[in-house]
């Protein structure tokens, strides 16, 4: 069942403002490039505060998906809502009411952290007073002590992705995408990162996570797995391993993303 009409302007999901049932849902949602279909009429919802992993080997289509539910580009056809507004028609809602961390998303390496601050919740409309809370609460969250007046460039990896991520949540977002937050992380410094999706997932954000570490996504509620633009699995995580008779969401996700 392929819509191809660009915009199904019915009401799936969109009590607002802001009373909203399920966080995200995509109907057949679908994007082309000229004649390459690079996301393929992928449906899915997500629950309020749910860990929601989207897996996919490269080029699978994941940060594609991300940039239609996201606002930033207009999918070809199907449907989706963020926190209850349409993809096609309320972008600027969208993004108001969302975290982002981009793939290589980085704060701005010749800035110092409390400075990147600034600029980021500027955008947001953060006021003095409340920027300087959030600098010195992020200081002290990550115990950066005298390393707060470092540039963001003389940061280890882990934890310039951290700041990141809190920069990200600086509007106090309830709905929150991170495409790769983790690439080229250390496995311990991965689990404070996720440490962090828990602690946000606990006050009720809804996390929407993609990754290649296979320990990450058997942390997440649920996860889909992406093949060629296609969802060819969806479930939590031991649901899915005995769905397909693997030992771990590795085995999982080789039997499928990468099939003989
Ligand atoms: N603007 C574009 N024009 C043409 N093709 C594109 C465009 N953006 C993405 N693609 C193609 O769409 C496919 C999906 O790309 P996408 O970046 O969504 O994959 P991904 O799952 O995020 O991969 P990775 O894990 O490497 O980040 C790829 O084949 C990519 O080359
Ligand atoms: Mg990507």
């Amino acid at each position: 069942m392929n819509n191809d009409n660009t915009n199904m302007n019915t009401n799936m999901n969109t009590t607002n403002s802001l009373g909203y049932d399920k966080a995200i849902v995509s109907e057949n949602l679908t994007k082309k490039f000229g004649r390459f279909t690079a996301v393929d009429t992928i449906s899915f919802s997500v629950d309020k505060g749910e860990i929601f992993g989207f897996l996919g080997a490269n080029g699978a289509g994941k940060t594609t998906a991300m940039r239609m539910l996201t606002g930033l580009l207009l999918p070809t056809s199907g449907r989706a809502s963020v926190a209850g507004f349409d993809v096609f028609t309320q972008t600027e809602e969208i993004k108001r009411n969302i975290g982002y961390m981009s793939q290589k998303f980085s704060l701005y390496e010749d800035l110092t952290i409390g400075e990147n601050i600034d600029f980021y919740g500027g955008i947001y409309g953060l006021g003095r007073s409340e920027l300087k809370t959030k600098t010195s609460e992020m200081i002290e969250k990550f115990s950066l002590g005298d390393a707060g007046r470092k540039l963001i460039k003389d940061l280890p990896l882990g934890w310039k992705q951290m700041l990141a991520f809190s920069v990200a949540m600086i509007h106090n977002p309830q709905i929150v995408f991170l495409d790769e937050p983790t690439g080229g992380v250390d496995p311990i410094t991965r689990r404070r990162f996720w440490d962090l999706i828990y602690e946000a997932s606990s006050q009720g954000k809804t996390i929407f996570v993609t990754t290649h570490y296979m320990d990450e996504a058997e942390y997440c509620g649920r996860v889909s797995i992406m093949v060629d633009g296609l969802i060819e699995a969806m479930g939590r995580p031991n649901d899915l391993k005995l769905q397909y008779g693997c030992d771990s969401m590795n085995d999982v996700f080789v039997k499928l993303a990468r099939p003989e």
